[in-house]
């Protein structure tokens, strides 16, 4: 493995932008701003660098897929895409390192049509439920993934 310092690109979807104003049951009361802040310290305390983006724009998150599809590491939350969106898991299919799928609510106890993410079988792991938390394990297991390539 190089010295060079590593980055992990995390990519939030629609609505995320509001976290803070979302239903708290599902989402608790965290800013996607403080959430970036604990994900970029926890990517820190591994000695690696984090680019954290949003959009509410799907072709603009397929976008950003492209171009950042050889990093070493992608963190993704595409928020309601999960569940629909074909195109967004076509453009995961092209991702050329790991990746990890995050949310924030235990979308398998929610609406059926949350129930089914359609990026579930082309990213490496699904953390979901544990809130903040589920993203700090989710960097330490994607730079872990990451690290032994
Ligand atoms: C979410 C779950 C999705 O169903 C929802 O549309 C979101 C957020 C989560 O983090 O729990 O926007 O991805």
């Amino acid at each position: 493995m190089s010295d060079r310092e590593k980055r992990m690109v995390v990519l939030h979807g629609p609505n995320l932008d509001l976290l803070g104003e979302r239903p708290v049951e599902h989402y608790g009361t965290i800013t996607l701003a403080t959430l970036e802040r604990l994900v970029a310290r926890e990517a820190q305390r591994w000695g690696w660098t984090c680019l954290c983006l949003q959009t509410n724009h799907e072709g603009t998150y397929i976008e950003y897929l492209h171009e950042y599809r050889r990093e070493d590491a992608l963190l993704v939350n595409p928020g309601a895409w999960t569940h629909y969106s074909y195109a967004i898991r076509d453009a995961l299919e092209l991702v050329d390192c790991p990746v990890a799928e995050v949310h924030l609510s235990d979308i398998s106890s929610r609406e059926d049509w949350r129930r089914h993410s359609v990026i579930s079988s082309v990213v490496n792991f699904t953390v979901c439920g544990k809130g903040p938390e589920g993203y700090l394990e989710a960097v330490r297991r994607v730079i872990e993934l990451a690290e032994a390539l």
